[in-house]
Order: C-alpha cells, then structure tokens, then sequence
C-alpha cells in the first residue's frame, strides 16, 4: 500500500472521537455475536435443517475436495458450475460465513440503523451473494431489529454469475417459516446474471441502500479488470446520496493484484475509483468503517457443526455515497 494512502488512514483513525474508538476495536477483532443478530446456534441449525440430506450424503466430502482443488487453482467459475459443487461450498463454506457476516453487520452502526425503526423498505443488494452467507446475515440481523411495532420490510437482491436459486430457495422457505413469520417483510429476488454486464434492468441501483460485496471484488477483478472498474464508476454515478457498500476480501496478499510489473492490493485500486486519488479524497464515496485486518474466531463452546467452522481474517470497507 502507498505510504500515502497509509498515513491518510492512519490520521483518519487519529481524528476519531473517544467513544469512536470503542468502535474501532472491533474493526481489529469482531465479537463473535452481538444483540443485534439471532444467535449463532439459530444460524447453524437453519444450515442443519435445510441441508439435512446433504450434509447426510456420503458423497459430500469428495464434492467438498472438488470445490477445494477448484479455490485453490482460484478457478472460481468451475468451483461452483454444478449443484454437487453449489451445495457442497453452502455445506462446507457458508455456515462459519454467515456467522461472521452477522457478527460485522450487526455491529456497524449504520447497517444496524438500516433496519432499527426503520417503517420503509430497505433495499439491499448482495454481488456475488448466491451462496447465501450475506443473505442468510442480513435476515438474521433485520429479524433481530425490527420489531412488531415497526412495518419495515426487507428486500434483498442477489446476484450471481452462478445459479445458486435453488439454494437461494431453500434458505428463504426456512427464514419465513421460522425467523419472520409475516412473509410480506421479506422480499427476495435472485438474479442469475453476470453483474458486469450492467445491462439488467431488474436492478435498479438509485433506489439501495446498501450493496454488499463480500469475497466477489478479487474475483470480478481477476474475471475482467476493465469492465470491474466501469462497474465502481457505475457505482459512482448510479447510486443515491447517502447509500452504503460494504466491501471485504481477505487479508494480506491474497487480495493483490498485479498491473504491469507491480502489485496493489485491491483495496488500493477500489479506492482509488470510489473515493479518489490518496490525499484528494474528491471521489463519489467516503469511507466511514475500515480495517485492514479484521479476525472474527468461532467460539466451539457456542456452536457445534459438523463441518469445520472456520475463523475469518479480512479486511473491510464500509463507504456511504456523498
Ligand atoms: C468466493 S464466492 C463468495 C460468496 C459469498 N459472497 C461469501 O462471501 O461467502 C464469490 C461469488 O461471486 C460470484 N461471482 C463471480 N463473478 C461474478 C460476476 N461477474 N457476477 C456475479 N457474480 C459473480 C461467484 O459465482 C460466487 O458465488
């Protein structure tokens, strides 16, 4: 990362209030629940009963070693090109996703604001969000916060490249039956596309509040570098003032990308297009939340699966439109 891009963040963190830097503290270590969201026990049972048969199937594991090789060659596409795969990665990967994604929604005060007495519609949009993680975290934390006294409803869209629908299908029927029970508060929509063609009319960018791309940046990036940067200024330029993107990858090099003969980290990149030059800071967007390392570790006491739970270490941004 450039110096000067380090020194601006380093005196963003300076300039906090006191009590922001409370806040600050779980941008380094996310608690591994808040009141703000169901508890992680509920999360887990929700991937228990919906995938009973696949987390019963002997087949399972080899599927999971499948998806493996297929991350690690960062084949992203052919990771999950088949149901086998799809439902192997929501078996194996989603579950400790989720958790963590609740854990980071719930306590980014803004997000929380989204949905806390709240009587309009919030509408969110998931990129890359198929596999359900941000899903099934943003119905955990909105099933949390709204209250019978309020109207608001959620309306979450997902798109991804891969058709995850059935997927998709199979959370929503469970969140309705047993986390909100008035099936008018929550409004899902999945889009099979590909979000860099930008031609999809069924998203409709000025009316969100919030945008969500968690682990899909280094993909877009690695897919098609061009249209990933015409798809932030789209961003720049679509979105309505005062609207959220909430983005995350992980931590450290794996999130670098190579132009030429150096390396930036993504985030670097992502910055520059959204906020601006290091230093001008006279972009589209303004960072209000950021780490650039961020743990979120499993507590066993608390949780029991039978797939391994996985600690997360990421780093984050959340921006707001100016
Ligand atoms: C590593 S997975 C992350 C899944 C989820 N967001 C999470 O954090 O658990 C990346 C997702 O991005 C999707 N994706 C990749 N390229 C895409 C594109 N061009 N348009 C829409 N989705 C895309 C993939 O199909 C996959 O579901």
């Amino acid at each position: 990362m450039s110096s000067r891009r380090s020194q601006k963040y380093q005196s963003r963190h300076v300039d906090r209030e006191p009590e922001e830097e409370v806040q600050q503290d779980i941008t380094n270590q996310l608690p591994f629940t808040t009141t703000n969201t169901l508890e992680p026990s509920q999360i887990i049972k929700l991937y228990e009963h919906s995938f009973r048969s696949v987390l019963e199937s002997p087949d399972l594991l080899d599927h999971v070693q499948t998806v493996k090789g297929d991350l690690f060659n960062r084949d992203y596409i052919t990771a999950f090109s088949d149901e086998d795969r799809r439902l192997a990665y929501v078996a194996r990967w989603t579950p400790y996703r989720s958790l963590c994604y609740a854990s980071l929604f719930s306590s980014l005060e803004p997000i929380v604001e989204l949905f806390k007495n709240n009587d309009n519609t919030s509408n969110v949009l998931c990129v890359g969000g198929g596999a359900a993680s941000e899903y099934v975290a943003l119905v955990s934390v909105f099933s949390r916060l709204r209250n019978s006294s309020n109207s608001g409803i959620l309306s979450a869209q997902i798109i991804d490249i891969a058709d995850w629908s059935s997927i998709i299908n199979s959370i929503e029927k469970y969140v309705k039956s047993y986390w909100i029970h008035n099936p008018d508060k929550l409004l899902t929509d999945f889009v099979h596309d590909d979000i860099l063609k930008l031609n999809n009319s069924r998203i409709n960018f000025e009316s969100l509040d919030l945008i969500t791309l968690l682990f899909t940046t280094n993909e877009l990036f690695a897919e098609k570098r061009p249209e990933t940067i015409k798809f932030l200024q789209h961003l720049n330029s679509n979105c309505k003032s005062g609207s959220l993107l909430l983005i995350a990858e992980s931590a450290g090099s794996f999130s670098n990308i190579t132009i030429g003969t150096k390396k930036f980290p993504v985030q670097f990149l992502v910055d520059m297009v959204l906020v601006g030059k290091p230093g001008e800071d006279n972009g589209a967007w303004e960072i209000i939340e950021e780490s650039e390392s961020c743990w979120y570790r499993i507590n066993p006491k608390e949780v029991d699966y039978a797939l391994k739970l996985e600690n997360m270490r990421f780093f984050f941004r959340l921006y707001r439109k100016k």
